[in-house]
């Protein structure tokens, strides 16, 4: 069932989206080599905390930390560590809060340091992906339309889509309906109505889309070991198009 946010709620999950969106800016602003994921994990938990805001991830299916800390050839769903970062890295950091009952998402990915050329590109064309599935979230068009505006702009550029992890509504809870696939076909799927919230994230990767899941039960890899990137923002569709909210 796909919940209906009012003009009051939305602007309600917008504060949410807003404090996600200032700890993203801040950890792009730390994130520089020597630094570790365990320090950058311990910023958005004390961040969030000054913000009155509560870390969405921590506790949920008994995940482990506040904030996903996936580099290189993580997809998503990284665990933070105290192995300093160095120059070349690139790091997804994903991180989502509840605030006055209502959840924002929002994920970034950050070239540490000086990165090649190749992994630049695929962090831009990942980042490119997510704003053109965005100019598809309008009332009147399909949910099909989001994902394959995605699909589209990676696999034309020679990157692959992930399939096993998806982008989903959201609310009151994390995970609502409907689920958001990166890739599918324009004019089929959900319609799109005023009121619906959508974390929209693709996860791109630099070769084959196939993934696994670690040991740990949470890190995601990819098989081949290439490059991984991932971007999200929550974005309600309004009368007027989309309202990114997790956007500062
Ligand atoms: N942005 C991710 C998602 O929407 C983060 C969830 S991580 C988890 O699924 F630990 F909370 F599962
Ligand atoms: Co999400």
């Amino acid at each position: 069932m796909i919940v209906l946010k009012s003009r009051r709620e939305i602007d309600r999950m917008r504060a949410a989206s807003t404090i996600v969106a200032e700890v993203l800016e801040g950890l792009r602003l730390m994130t520089r080599p020597g630094i570790t994921t365990f320090e950058l994990e311990q910023f958005a938990s004390a961040e969030a905390l000054k913000r009155n805001a509560r870390c969405a991830f921590r506790g949920y299916h008994k995940y482990p930390s506040s904030l996903c800390c996936s580099p290189n050839n993580q997809v998503v769903h990284g665990l933070p560590t105290k192995n300093p970062l160095k120059s070349g890295d690139i790091l997804s950091l994903d991180f989502g809060v509840v605030y006055d009952d209502f959840y924002g998402d929002a994920a970034i990915t950050i070239p540490v340091g000086t990165v090649s050329d190749s992994a630049s590109k695929l962090i831009s064309v990942t980042e490119e992906s997510l704003y053109a599935a965005i100019e598809k979230v309008a009332p009147g068009n399909r949910l099909g339309d989001v994902s394959s505006a995605v699909q589209m702009y990676v696999e034309c550029r020679g990157y692959s889509v992930v399939r096993d992890f998806v982008g989903h509504g959201i609310g009151r809870s994390l995970h609502e309906d409907p689920q958001i696939p990166n890739y599918g076909f324009a004019g089929k799927g959900v319609l799109l109505k005023p009121g619906m919230v959508l974390a929209i994230e693709p996860m791109i990767n630099e070769k084959s889309y196939e993934v696994k899941v670690l040991n740990d039960n949470w890190t995601v890899v990819t098989c081949d070991g290439g490059l991984s990137a991932h971007f999200e923002h929550t974005v309600a569709v309004t009368e007027n198009g989309p309202e990114i909210l997790t956007r500062l």
